[in-house]
């Protein structure tokens, strides 16, 4: 079962901080998840909520600010006073901290009334980097998928799922989704759902799973990967299985 660290290591660090991943990185994950937003002057930061406000010192839409406004936010000392002085990185710099070799998880975050060409700024960078074969995309903004499809075919897409669905198959096909894999939210999945989207024939990676139980329920039943807030808890209780 593969092992996402959910924004790094965000059960012991700032989320989607340098320090998060770093810890991440030596906690011995192999694989990362990451929100991945456009600023105003279409720049590429990491950080989950639309808005500033409840990660770092700041207020404020990040679509709406400049990366200069948004550098000068600490986005540390929320957390812990020992993190004081984390900002908010660019997907660059996440990019040249992480090794090549980690599956890196890209979350495009998308206000659908706002939106840039988020698809279009991450896949170049990827590519000018030469990282985009270690790499899903991932949306709960199901037309970036296509985009991203539309633009670089054998890029892996992910398809975020939130909630019960009807017939996820056809939802698929209708709209013609190339997908690499499937990530479901964990409280809706159950034996039942499991077995339809294995069905897909498609990895499914479930999130956020961050209890022992729940991470024992993912491995009784054969889901493919967890994105969990504690990276090094799941590896642990991993080898206890295995
Ligand atoms: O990518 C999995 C998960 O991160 C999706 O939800 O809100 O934590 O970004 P959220
Ligand atoms: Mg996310």
């Amino acid at each position: 079962m593969l092992i996402f660290g959910h924004r790094g290591a965000s059960g012991y660090a700032p989320e989607n901080t340098l320090a998060a991943f770093e810890l991440a990185l030596e906690q011995g994950c192999t694989a990362l998840e990451l929100d991945v937003q456009l600023t105003r002057d279409e720049q590429l930061v990491v950080i989950h909520d639309f808005w500033v406000d409840r990660t770092t010192n700041g207020t404020g839409l990040v679509r709406e600010m400049e990366l200069e406004q948004i550098r000068q936010l600490d986005a540390g000392a929320w957390y812990d006073a020992k993190f004081a002085g984390e900002k908010i990185p660019t997907l660059e710099e996440v990019l040249n901290l992480v090794p090549e070799h980690i599956l890196l998880n890209l979350e495009l975050k998308i206000i659908p009334r706002m939106r840039g060409n988020i698809e279009q700024l991450v896949i170049d960078l990827l590519m000018s980097k030469n990282r985009q074969h270690q790499v899903i995309i991932s949306s709960f903004d199901h037309s970036a998928i296509q985009i991203v499809q539309e633009y670089l075919p054998e890029i892996k897409t992910g398809l975020l799922l939130y909630g019960q669905l009807l017939d996820l198959p056809k939802y698929i096909n209708a709209n013609e989704l190339d997908l690499f894999s499937i990530h479901p939210a964990y409280p809706y999945l159950t034996e039942h759902t499991v077995a339809v989207l294995n069905r897909l024939k498609k990895p499914i990676y479930t999130y956020t799973v961050n209890r022992s139980e729940d991470l024992g329920w993912c491995y009784q039943y054969g889901v493919d990967g967890v994105i969990t807030d504690y990276p090094d808890q799941a590896q642990k209780l991993l080898e206890v299985y295995r």
